[in-house]
């Protein structure tokens, strides 16, 4: 597999450099040269779930690289495939979070950490990431205990909701946590200069378990497929996603399953009030606001990273981005929305699978099966959902294990110098 930066065509990596690097120069990410559809998508459909994701990932990353690949997807998968749960004639929820960390983010992050594990070999790496909520507790728990490898999650203090912060705050070992004083966007800005510094780069062996990793994103490509297989095969023709989005990471894997020959009609991108992109789309000005805190925390993100790919994907492809349909809820839209599935269907959804069925409803047409992504367990804003839904949500062992345990993170302000010497003094 070759790709290329997206702000310089002509720095172009192998898959395996791609996973190392994390970004390109100038901070550009990397984009496969080519998407070649695959043959036979409905013999695809009826494989099960390893089975049919060692094929998808072979094909993208090809027959030259990676040889442990089909081992490194039935050990990432090994939890199962995710359940599609319908929930109404029309529509079905795809639950992403059957896994250790309860969230979809679990498949990336152990594809990614066992891809790295055979790329890597014996040199030591220093995997620095940023979090708004769940990629940092399935990144920990994706490389806790590797060998060679050390892991640094940023996250904006008081800003992930208390039972996330246990989930991945509590390793220890080769995982450490900041409390950054500031907002996620902070933190990624922080990333994003630690990828800029050459010394701090090269020294630690750095690399970024973000979304902006391709494996990851690969990883992600997968459960499209799954959703669209587990429906009958005469729902299959009009299948519209909406997809919960911050980062815009797996809007973007859906898109490039759409490239692969999945036969999508439309994809939703949803999003709290954070929301550049849905003004983008009907404005076409790029018009970031400061960001705002939210129920669906995991998606307050106003400068998404993913976005450039999504653009791009467009561009080669020949696609209109007029055909991405896109809504935003506040918060109280987002609690009705969670009260009204509960009455209507009896599904507790947390606040971020919420949105994203609340703006499916805007474009749902007669004859469409709609899946949205439940991107996270409701338990892990159990405190969130209780209120707003009066419920008293099981805590399933994976979060009742962790929750009396202490944090064990440091804290600093969004201040580059300061997270530099740290870097450098706590992982050389
Ligand atoms: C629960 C949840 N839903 C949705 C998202 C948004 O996903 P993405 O950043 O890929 O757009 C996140 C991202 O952290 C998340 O944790």
């Amino acid at each position: 597999m070759q790709l290329y930066n997206i702000k310089d065509h002509s720095e172009k990596v192998s898959f395996a450099q791609a996973v190392r690097q994390g970004l390109g120069r100038h901070q550009g990410l990397f984009f496969p040269s080519e998407i070649t559809p695959m043959d036979d998508i409905d013999g695809l459909l009826a494989l099960p779930f390893v089975e049919r994701s060692q094929k998808i990932l072979r094909h993208l990353i090809g027959s030259d690289e990676m040889p442990g690949l089909e081992e490194a997807v039935a050990s990432a998968f090994s939890f199962g495939a995710p359940p599609v749960v319908r929930i109404s004639d029309q529509v079905s929820s795809l639950e992403l979070f059957h896994g250790p960390t309860l969230a979809f983010k679990d498949f990336g992050a152990r594809f990614m950490a066992r891809c790295l594990e055979q790329i890597a070999g014996d040199r030591k790496i220093t995997i620095l990431t940023a979090t708004s909520g769940d990629t940092g507790a399935a990144v920990a728990h994706a490389f806790f205990g590797l060998k060679n490898i050390n892991v640094c999650v940023l996250y904006p203090k008081g800003k992930v909701s208390p039972l996330q912060e246990k989930l991945f705050c509590t390793l220890g070992g080769n995982i450490r946590t900041v409390a950054v004083r500031g907002t996620f966007d902070d933190c990624q800005a922080l990333v994003k200069e630690a990828f800029d510094d050459e010394e701090v780069r090269t020294g630690i062996g750095l690399n970024s378990a973000n979304s902006i990793n391709i494996s990851r994103l690969l990883a992600q490509v997968c459960y499209y497929f799954e959703a669209v297989a587990a429906l009958p095969a005469e729902q299959r023709k009009s299948v519209v996603f909406s997809v919960p989005s911050g980062n815009f990471g797996d809007v973007t894997a859906g898109l490039i399953a759409k490239a692969l020959g999945l036969r999508v009609k439309r994809f939703v991108i949803s999003t709290n009030v954070n929301d550049t992109v849905p003004r983008y789309l009907k404005t076409r000005v790029w018009d970031p606001h400061e960001t705002v805190p939210t129920l669906s925390n995991a998606m307050d993100v106003s400068r998404p990273n993913n976005w450039p790919r999504v653009e791009e994907l467009f561009k080669v492809k020949g696609w209109d981005l007029g055909d991405l349909a896109s809504g935003m809820r506040t918060d109280e839209e987002t609690k009705a929305a969670m009260r009204k599935i509960l009455a209507d269907t009896k599904y507790v959804s947390e606040p971020h699978g919420a949105i994203a069925w609340s703006v499916l409803q805007d474009f749902l047409e007669k004859g469409d099966q709609g899946i949205f992504l439940e991107t996270a367990a409701p338990a892990k804003f159990k405190s969130v959902v209780d209120e707003i839904l009066g419920t008293d949500i099981d805590l399933p062992e994976a979060l009742a294990s962790r929750a009396g345990l202490p944090l064990l993170s440091d804290e600093m302000d969004p201040d580059w110098k300061e997270l530099r010497a740290y870097l450098l003094r706590n992982e050389a």
